[in-house]
């Protein structure tokens, strides 16, 4: 699957602690249009299950850890995200679920589009099949 990847974000670390700065079109392969963070995810919830027309994100695990499932519709991979100095970027048209939130997960969101509710493709069998086209 080439439509994701983890990007290592660089720490700006001293004796006083640790500080990454996300810049759009430098570390973050878009222009940043609209941030969004997931916090307080009740146990046992599942999110996500949804792919993106158009939209390209990139999410931070900035405190506690969930696991990401990709699927492009012939593959699927399982990535856990818990350390807030690395970013999965995930493109279009990749269906995602969000599971296993630990209690402390913040997770948090860029967007390359504002919100746009008809971006979203909800049902899996229209993902597969928009994926044929
Ligand atoms: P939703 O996309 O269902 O979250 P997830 O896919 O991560 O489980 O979003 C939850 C609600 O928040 C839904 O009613 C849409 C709304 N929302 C916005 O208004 N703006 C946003 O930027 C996002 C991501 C969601």
């Amino acid at each position: 699957m080439a439509n994701y990847k983890l990007v290592d974000l660089k720490i700006m670390g001293d004796e006083r602690g640790s500080l990454i700065a996300l810049e759009g079109n430098k570390n973050v392969p878009f222009e940043i249009k609209r941030v969004y963070y997931i916090f307080g995810t009740k146990q046992g919830v599942v999110r996500g299950r949804h792919a993106h027309r158009t939209l390209k994100q990139l999410v931070v695990a900035l405190k506690g850890s969930c696991d990401f499932v990709l699927d492009d519709g012939k593959k699927r991979v399982y990535i856990r995200l818990d350390n807030p100095a690395v970013g999965l970027y995930i493109e279009d048209m990749i269906w995602r679920e969000m599971e296993n939130f630990s209690e402390d997960c913040v997770l948090m969101v860029l967007a390359n589009e504002y919100y746009n509710g008809s971006d979203y493709v909800k049902d899996y069998d229209d993902f597969l099949e928009l994926i044929k086209k």
